[in-house]
């Protein structure tokens, strides 16, 4: 990425979206070792899982946190990339029989299916270290404390405490009717955990943040993790496997616990509501530098996939 193309001018949120979405693109395909690079099953296992799908809403909440907090785009774009990296992990891993069992993600083959059990498996371990080699990376020009600050964000949101912890929770509360007191935090683990670190690391890229500030975003990320959750099961239940690229219906099929489940349709779309005017309200005090996270949170609440 060139390191003139600093701060962009105030562009629409999607012009900001298809800009970033771009953006990343090219950081994580630069960041990943090439295909005919050995051993290339692997690598061409990982680029698969990664490259040419998802919708990067992690990379658009630390490229949004950011901005806010008057960060360098270019400084950014490693913990975009490992934060990327890390769910893509998760996703592998997700759709292994082990697992979820899902033969599609991001309307491709998933990986495991492709390319077999054992090379899924060490396509998502290699994708977890790859992230904190970047973040971690001489190239990722920014300050010892904050990067440190950073990886430790990133090693916690992934770990038993965050992500990995909440897919254990799914998979033990299987066929058990959770509480929404256990739902939320499932989900806050299993989803929220990484949204939470990826506007935390965007945050975090900045110098001299105010504690305010830091404490808007904190408290933004957390509302519009639950709510990216909570309409990832609403669309489960009511979208069309085409359109979300996919398997639809699965969490009914498997028996899942879910805000549709725990609360039927309509309530669980009225929650996704209320955490959406919850995340705008954590941003009451602040202008046009927070108009980008206002535009994920209602993307992200309103998003058809
Ligand atoms: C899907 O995440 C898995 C969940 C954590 C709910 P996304 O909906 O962000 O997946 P992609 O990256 O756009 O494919
Ligand atoms: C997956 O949740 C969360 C993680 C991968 C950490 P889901 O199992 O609901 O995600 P999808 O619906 O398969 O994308
Ligand atoms: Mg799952
Ligand atoms: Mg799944
Ligand atoms: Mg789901």
């Amino acid at each position: 990425m060139n390191s003139q193309e600093m701060r962009h001018p105030p562009l629409q949120f999607a012009q900001w979206t298809h800009a970033m979405q771009s953006r990343i693109e090219q950081v994580l395909n630069e960041a990943m070792p090439a295909s005919t690079e050995t051993p290339e099953t692997l690598h061409q296992a990982m680029r698969y899982a990664v490259l040419g799908g998802g919708k990067r809403v992690r990379a658009l909440l630390a490229y949004a946190a950011g901005e806010f907090c008057g960060a360098n785009v270019v400084e950014v774009d490693l913990s975009a990339a490992a934060v990327e990296l890390i769910h893509a992990f998760s996703l592998v891993h997700d759709d292994m029989p082990c697992m979820d069992d899902d033969d599609l993600r991001r309307g491709k083959t998933s990986t495991h299916k492709q390319f077999g059990d054992a090379t899924a498996l060490l396509a998502g371990d290699a994708l977890q270290s790859l992230a904190f080699e970047l973040a971690s990376s001489e190239q990722c020009a920014i300050g010892a404390p904050q990067k440190v600050k950073i990886l430790h964000c990133l090693a916690f949101a992934t770990g038993s405490r965050g992500m990995a912890g909440g897919q254990s929770i799914d998979l033990e509360s299987t066929g058990i009717l959770l509480s929404q007191g256990q739902l939320a935090q499932m989900h806050a683990l299993k989803t929220g955990a990484l949204m939470h670190a990826a506007a935390m690391m965007g945050a975090y890229t900045a110098q001299d943040t105010d504690t305010k500030k830091l404490e808007a975003v904190e408290s933004f990320a957390k509302a519009i993790g639950l709510a990216f959750q909570v309409v990832d099961d609403i669309l489960d239940a009511e979208a069309d496997t085409a359109t979300l690229g996919k398997t639809a219906g699965k969490d009914a099929e498997q028996d899942k616990s879910t805000y549709v489940t725990l609360l039927g349709l309509a309530t669980a779309k009225s929650l996704a509501q209320s955490l959406y005017q919850q995340a705008l309200a954590s941003l009451d005090d602040y202008k046009q530098e927070a108009d980008m996270l206002r535009g994920l949170a209602n993307f992200i609440t309103q998003r058809q996939f």
